[in-house]
């Protein structure tokens, strides 16, 4: 099973059968609170009946069109609305079928664009430690986490790391953290160690979720986007958990002002019920690209690319958001859940607490020896009693879908105020 401890699972196996709204059920038709919308995937809820409607009317339709060199409606308009929803921040979306195809296909086209424009040096990728961009070799190779790496030899060659920025004086910050703006200038010192003209691309999660909920401190991503246009480096925002509303905006890109050159997207594009990634790009990087002699300008894709499905549950899952004004609400709930969250302080083995849009963590203190044993048995303990939380080593991840209500939240944090205050049992 994937990112799972078999043996362990097996002892006391997890299943869920169906889902609506904020809840999953089990076998057993038991209800369990949904505080992560699956992983990160489901900001509308579950079986939505729009979403459900438009595949099941898409399936009859249009089973499946290839994406080589023929095209269909609902990829078309898909893309469209999605450049729309980015308020023409960007010019063009190229589709994949997850998270970790996105990332591997944005450093691809980052590479092919270099070349298209003379500076076929500059093949070098800039990541950050403590960072997830999936599981494909390009991802783990600009990824920084090290259980992630470990198993798999050398990667990619010719990548380096910015040092990440949970730094512990920004321990139990409201929001965005106030310390740590100067960590961007790591480029600078990366730029000097390799020289410029071997750098193509600097890649981050505006807001990292798989490591534990990292937050950028204030300024950070402007000054890492201001030294990226300085020393012509291409800036990739990895939005694959923070597109789609997480951070109340569409993107985060949206939030923090800031516009990347490359967007890397997943989950939540289709609400999670079809798997599909897609990364948007700038307008120069297709232009570049399509300057060229006729022919394929980049040999890449999938089969899937645009997978007639996947389409319509991605513009069904647009509709929703604006007709439900899916954002709006999260907004309205964000103020809600930071104090929901924060009131945890104080509890046992609470170290730190870390909240933005519709994320949190909680860190917990490690048992010695034992990484990750603490809030896995949080876990299993939430789950048992009716609550689905994440964990990450001895962070607990909360990330639930978007609808959510106050009843919602008040549900999620007494059950993990209950289990946080007896220490003895977990
Ligand atoms: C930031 C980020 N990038 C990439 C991925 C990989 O996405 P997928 O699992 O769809 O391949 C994830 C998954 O959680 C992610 O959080």
């Amino acid at each position: 099973m994937p990112f799972t401890a078999n043996r362990d699972y097996k002892a006391s196996p997890r299943i869920v059968a169906s889902a609506k709204g904020m809840y999953y059920y089990d076998q057993q038709g038991r209800g369990i609170l949904d505080g992560t919308a699956g992983l990160w995937c489901v900001p509308a809820g579950h079986s939505h009946p729009k979403i459900v409607e438009a595949v099941q009317q898409a399936i009859a339709t249009l089973d499946y069109a290839p994406a080589f060199q023929m095209g269909h409606p609902a990829a078309f308009e898909f893309a469209e609305q999605l450049i729309e929803y980015t308020g023409h921040k960007f010019g063009q979306v190229f589709y994949t079928n997850s998270g970790s195809e996105a990332v591997d296909t944005a450093m691809k086209m980052v590479l092919a664009y270099h070349r298209a424009r003379g500076e076929a040096q500059r093949t070098r990728f800039i990541g950050r430690e403590r960072a997830y961009h999936g599981v494909g070799f390009g991802g783990m190779s600009v990824g920084g986490l090290p259980a992630n790496r470990k198993q798999f030899g050398p990667l990619l060659q010719g990548v380096d790391y910015l040092r990440h920025t949970a730094l512990p004086e920004n321990r139990f910050s409201k929001g965005l953290p106030e310390h740590g703006a100067e960590l961007a200038d790591d480029l600078e010192r990366l730029i000097q160690l390799h020289d410029v003209s071997t750098i193509a691309a600097v890649i981050v999660e505006p807001v990292s979720g798989s490591a534990g909920v990292i937050l950028p401190p204030a300024g950070y991503l402007q000054r890492l986007r201001q030294l990226c246009d300085q020393h012509g480096i291409l800036l990739i925002f990895d939005e694959v958990i923070t597109g789609f509303g997480r951070l109340t905006t569409p993107f985060a890109s949206d939030y923090f002002g800031v516009t990347p050159d490359l967007m890397t997207t997943a989950k939540g594009l289709t609400n999670g019920v079809v798997p599909m990634g897609a990364v948007f790009s700038h307008p120069k990087i297709y232009q570049t690209l399509t300057d060229s002699p006729a022919g394929i300008e980049f040999f890449h894709g999938y089969t899937y690319s645009g997978h007639p499905l996947a389409c319509a549950a991605g513009l069904a899952t647009l509709q929703v958001f604006k007709e439900e004004g899916i954002l709006h609400h999260a907004a309205g709930m964000a103020s809600y859940w930071e104090s929901a969250l924060h009131s945890l302080k104080g509890l046992p083995h609470v170290t730190d607490i870390r909240n933005l849009g519709l994320i949190g963590a909680i860190e917990l203190e490690t048992v010695p020896g034992k990484p990750g044993a603490r809030a896995m048995a949080v876990y299993k303990k939430a789950f048992a009693e009716g609550v689905l939380i994440r964990t990450t080593g001895d962070i607990i991840a909360l990330s639930p879908p978007l609808i959510l209500d106050k009843s919602h939240i008040d549900v999620l944090f007494a059950k993990l105020h209950d289990i946080l205050s007896h220490p003895e049992s977990f």
